[in-house]
């Protein structure tokens, strides 16, 4: 059994890694995708940099409309890439805030902002279950890939109600499963920084919204996940809506 201190540790050394990687990400023990989650027009004119460390696993910024003058705060915003997107879509306005607990993406980040000359997004290091963001502050919130790390996602959701507006929306993209992991694969440490481990039936992961006060919480995308374990078939790329009550 792998404790959440020692998961946290695990996720902070591979996501520093991703960020530093010359090359890009996504090996086999890091989550993501990459690029080909975007629409080319989104990520027009983004610095590779940002590109390269994508690991996301969907697009929330696509589940529904950012508008202009949005306050949107990213739960473990990585390189930035959706942050960058974001803050497109809310305009001068409007403000984007990421947040991420690895120093390296933190670092990275700010790097891809400066270089953008983006003056509405700014990062935080910071960890997603505790952030100095005013409660009741927040039009939306927005993550990639991410939740499904965090060993204790009632204390996620908990924040993500805390900060949102009443009538906040969260737009979520992240890894779920139709039916538990066997025991050893739950186990393996390379499982948990790969998004696989952390991952909950749907039905465990959207009782928790509910339970942290959300509602009218909606699947709007499932994709199978491309694995070759026996028990790939149980892991699936999932956009999830839902509302924090008005
Ligand atoms: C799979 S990457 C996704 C990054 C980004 N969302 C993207 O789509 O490229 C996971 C990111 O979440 C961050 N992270 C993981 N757990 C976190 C937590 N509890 N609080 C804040 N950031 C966290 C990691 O540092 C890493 O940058």
């Amino acid at each position: 059994m792998i404790s959440d201190a020692d998961v946290k540790a695990l996720v902070r050394e591979r996501y520093a890694e991703v960020a530093n990687a010359a090359g890009g990400c996504c090996a086999d023990d890091s989550c993501g995708t990459s690029t080909q989650l975007y629409d080319n027009e989104q990520i027009e004119g983004l610095p590779s940099e940002a590109l390269t460390a994508s690991a996301g696993c969907g697009n929330p910024t696509a589940i529904d409309d950012l508008k202009p003058g949005d306050t949107v705060v990213d739960f473990g915003s990585g390189g930035g890439i959706d942050c960058f997107i974001a803050a497109k879509a809310v305009g001068e306005q409007g403000h984007v805030i990421g947040v991420d607990m690895t120093p390296d993406m933190v670092d990275l980040a700010r790097r891809n902002a400066a270089s953008l000359g983006m003056t509405n997004v700014t990062f935080h290091l910071t960890e997603m279950e505790s952030t100095p963001i005013a409660g009741d502050s927040v039009d939306v919130i927005i993550s990639n890939c991410v939740i499904n790390l965090a060993p204790d996602k009632d204390a996620v959701f908990r924040e993500a109600h805390r900060i949102l507006k009443p009538g906040g929306r969260m737009f979520i993209s992240d890894m779920l499963l139709t039916a538990p992991l066997p025991a050893h694969a739950t186990a393996d440490a390379r499982n948990w920084v790969a998004c696989l481990s952390g991952a909950e039936p749907q039905e465990v992961y959207l009782g928790r919204m509910r339970q942290a006060g959300f509602e009218r919480m909606e699947i709007v995308d499932d994709k199978p996940w491309q694995g070759e374990q026996e028990w790939a078939s149980r892991v699936h790329s999932m956009n999830i809506k839902a509302y924090k009550p008005a």
